[in-house]
């Protein structure tokens, strides 16, 4: 049999990729450089119409011409290593597609040292775990268009679709852009965790109240502007108990793990020196919570209680899904800006508009909100920042009262917010005209002689401070 495209690595994600093209119609072969993992799914893909094949030669042999093979291994050594076993057997104009978490400057090295064998080399980020695998990823393909263009329909077709039937897939740009694109997705999916980890702390502290009444006010949220996958599983998971009737969230450890793109993502907004600090906080809070003895420790040498907040609820309540839906903003125009300037840095020519419209459906982050997103890059494709976009600017101006509400309340209960703190601030900063930095600069220039510029003239300057 020829076959229409082959997926190696047999684990969750690459199984359920794998049966997903075939239920569009593809035909498919797969293959695992392990010999039980290949065994162990023998029977699974059988009933999907997936073949296994039983050597990597005869896997890629197999293939339709111009042979197109994506890689779900896991991302950095394994992924290297699996390269370096199929692009010999791989022909020029043949293309391999790594649809790992992968860290964008690999698949660029990687792009480049394949070109340079005549292999075209697509980073694909996909976003959905291993349910949007199965019945409909997001997908960020980025490399070379041409080999796009050669399984674009069948990207189509596995892609998630949005409410107006449009596949969630587009091409994202040249070398490591898609990577790139999927680790600013998830930098912002940690902000938006959190964020909404958050609100739920402040409820449960500040309002006492119950995990029921907690997953009633989520569930209602989801109907409004909030409404997302994760404000949706959010409500799940509070009500949600075991067979003994207790609430499995009271029972899990509050010691977050993370695998590495938030924190790839806060390194690349220092990096090209935009701020990213929800994201980064939001990092920092996983990172935070994992030193449970040190939080022991301070929390004796510090007793305290978290307030609760005499007010009428309902009205605290409105403050705090305003905090959310206007915090949750100031997160998406950090992440977008960030990609603003990757596309301009790196030569991408990234599509802002496109990109949210492809998070729509299928992806963690995927709500509602989006669709407004690519509004506001359509009516000015240049935006800066997209706060400053009419619709975002109504909604910031009218909800701004909210978020201080909130987080004067987190600071005066100490219930820890630090993501909405981030974003009061982040906020309040980037209103100024004039920040506090001439300070820094004034005192840059009497210990370091830096020299600063000025307000009234060009040039540099330095003062004899002494
Ligand atoms: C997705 C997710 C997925 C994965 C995260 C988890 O888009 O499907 O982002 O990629 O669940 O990488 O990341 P952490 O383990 O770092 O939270």
């Amino acid at each position: 049999m020829i076959y229409d495209i082959g997926v190696i690595g047999l684990g969750v994600m690459g199984t359920n990729i794998a049966k997903n093209m075939s239920r569009k119609g593809f035909k498919v072969v797969t293959y695992d450089f392990f010999d039980d993992v290949r065994k162990n799914r023998m029977n699974e893909l059988k009933q999907e119409n997936v073949d296994i094949a039983a050597s990597l030669e005869s896997f890629v042999n197999d293939l339709k011409k111009p042979k197109n093979i994506l890689m779900l291994v896991k991302a950095g050594e394994v992924t290297d290593q699996t390269i370096e076993k199929v692009a010999p057997l791989l022909e020029r104009g043949d293309t391999l597609i790594d649809g790992g978490n992968e860290q964008y400057e690999n698949t660029r090295r990687r792009n480049i040292e394949l070109t340079e064998k005549g292999i075209n080399y697509i980073g694909m980020g996909v976003s959905g775990g291993e349910e949007g695998a199965l019945n409909g990823p997001s997908l960020m393909p980025g490399g070379q268009k041409k080999a796009y263009e050669n399984v674009r329909n069948i990207f189509e077709k596995i892609a998630a679709k949005a409410d107006d039937g449009k596949p969630c897939v587009t091409y994202i740009g040249n070398d490591g852009s898609g990577h790139y694109v999927k680790m600013i997705h998830n930098g912002i999916e940690y902000a938006d965790m959190e964020l909404i980890a958050e609100s739920y702390f402040f409820m449960k502290h500040a309002l006492k109240m119950s995990n029921d009444e907690m997953s009633d006010v989520f569930s209602e949220w989801n109907n409004g502007e909030l409404n997302s996958y994760l404000i949706e599983i959010t409500a799940e998971i509070l009500k949600f108990r075991d067979e003994e009737g207790n609430y499995v969230l009271d029972l899990i450890l509050d010691k977050a793990g993370q695998k590495g793109t938030g924190k790839w993502t806060g390194i690349e907004g220092l990096k090209l020196g935009i701020p990213l600090s929800l994201i980064t906080d939001s990092v920092f809070v996983r990172c935070l919570s994992s030193l449970i003895d040190e939080r022991a420790l301070i929390s004796e040498a510090y007793p305290s209680e978290m307030g609760t907040v005499e007010a009428d609820k309902e009205a605290v309540l409105e403050d705090l899904k305003n905090a959310l839906y206007i915090s949750k903003l100031m997160c998406y125009s950090q992440g977008f800006r960030l990609l603003k300037e990757a596309s301009d840095i790196y030569d991408w020519n990234l599509q802002l508009g496109e990109i949210s419209m492809i998070w729509r459906k299928g992806c963690i982050i995927r709500a509602h909100f989006l669709e407004k997103i690519n509004q506001a890059y359509t009516n000015d494709p240049g935006l800066t920042n997209l706060i400053l976009d009419d619709f975002f600017k109504e909604i910031v101006t009218e909800n701004q009262q909210s978020l201080r509400n909130i987080a004067s309340s987190a600071i005066k209960n100490e219930i820890p917010m630090p993501a909405f703190l981030s974003a009061v601030s982040y906020f309040d900063s980037m209103k100024q005209k004039r920040v506090s930095s001439n300070m820094v600069q004034a005192q840059r220039d009497y210990f370091g002689a830096h020299t600063y510029e000025r307000v009234d003239k060009d040039g540099a300057f330095h003062t004899d401070w002494f």
